[in-house]
């Protein structure tokens, strides 16, 4: 398994090289099939914003209406926005801009960190190492930040001049965000509030950093910025770029818009948390639209367990109707599926269950 992930299997193509060199129709490579295409305009909904501040209101009641909101878009959306969390609007903005002029330094300056299958981190262009898969209209740039055993500042850009400074102290401060969000979580489902941290592995979490860049595309209609998936790690923190939409998320049998609030954050579960809840919260499907006119970034930062500790549902969540659905697995284990096939919807976390 290990050696098929070493390198790519067919040269890299840079899609905003694409995008640049003025093409009509895009390659047969992008073409999804049918049935994954956006097919009717899709509506534009507000996912359940909550208002970060409220959790620690001296108004009790405040603060139980604001944790059963929490609990509620876990349980129905695998998705909510959060406004109020404490990080700096100015930083956002400025990691955000930092990242945009990255992606448009020359060719050359960003190949230098083109990365590879074995640990994905640098500049990439696929997700998958499946031989003539279909690709993904997007770039990205993935970084780790946790554990510090994996930080390696050398593999971050050199270029611009900020970036490594933003992304450390972006990185710092959400993943403070990460840790009170998974009290939160835990205390919804009633376990203490340590819970779901000391079952990622304490303070040897790990939390990554993927900048997603979506060029124009002429035939955005015939393709998507990142298919269908669900985040295999605990939680994803979304920055999205509110100029553009593009993220969509699945509400049963449709797909719908979500409509960024300025300076939110998107929060959405991940299958671990699917797993060690049970299923009581879901990671959620969800995929990228692209459009001809305008080009998109969006930060994606995954607090994750420890790679080397089983994950499993929660003993204390299990009685003899709700048995566990998920057998123990590490999470190294878990994300080679992905890193391996790509993105393919949430066939990995029910494959798990229909082993069992
Ligand atoms: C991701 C993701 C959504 C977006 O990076 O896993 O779902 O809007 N990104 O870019
Ligand atoms: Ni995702």
């Amino acid at each position: 398994m290990m050696n098929c992930l070493q390198m790519w299997p067919e040269p890299i193509v840079r899609v905003q090289s694409l995008s640049d060199s003025g093409i009509r129709a895009i390659p047969e490579r992008y073409i999804k099939r049918a049935s994954e295409r956006i097919s009717s305009p899709a509506s534009e909904v507000n996912i359940p914003v909550i208002d970060f501040q409220d959790l620690f209101s001296n108004d009790a009641s405040l603060r139980l209406t604001t944790l059963s909101l929490i609990s509620e878009a876990c349980r129905e959306w695998g998705f909510f926005q959060v406004v109020n969390h404490g990080v700096s609007h100015e930083l956002m903005k400025r990691t955000c801009q930092v990242w945009h002029e990255f992606f448009h330094l020359p060719l050359e300056v960003k190949q230098v960190h083109a990365n590879s299958p074995s640990t994905y981190e640098g500049y990439g262009s696929r997700l998958g190492v499946e031989k003539g898969a279909k690709l993904d209209w997007s770039d990205y740039f993935f970084l780790h930040y946790l554990p510090q055993s994996l930080r390696n500042h050398n593999k971050w850009p050199t270029l611009p001049t900020e970036c490594r400074e933003l992304v450390g102290e972006y990185c710092d401060e959400l993943v403070k965000l990460c840790e009170k969000l998974m009290k939160v979580l835990s205390i919804n489902l009633g376990l203490g509030e340590e819970y779901l941290q000391n079952a990622f592995g304490g303070k040897d979490v790990g939390a990554c950093l993927r900048v997603n860049f979506y060029p124009k595309c002429p035939q955005p209609d015939l393709t998507l910025g990142l298919s269908s998936h669900s985040d295999p790690g605990g939680m994803t923190l979304l920055l999205p770029d509110h100029h553009v939409s593009g993220l969509q998320v699945r509400r049963g049998d449709d797909w719908v818009t979500v409509k960024p609030v300025p300076n939110a954050f998107i929060v959405n579960i991940g299958d671990q948390i699917q797993v060690l809840s049970n299923a009581t919260y879901k990671s959620v499907e969800h995929r990228v639209i692209v459009n001809s006119a305008k080009e998109r970034v969006s930060l994606a930062l995954f607090y994750n367990p420890r790679g080397d500790i089983l994950i499993e549902p929660a003993k204390e969540l299990l009685t003899e109707n709700h048995p566990a659905l998920y057998p123990a697995m590490t999470f190294n284990e878990y994300r080679l599926f992905i890193r391996t096939r790509g993105p393919c919807g949430k066939s990995q976390v029910e494959s798990l269950k229909a082993s069992q």
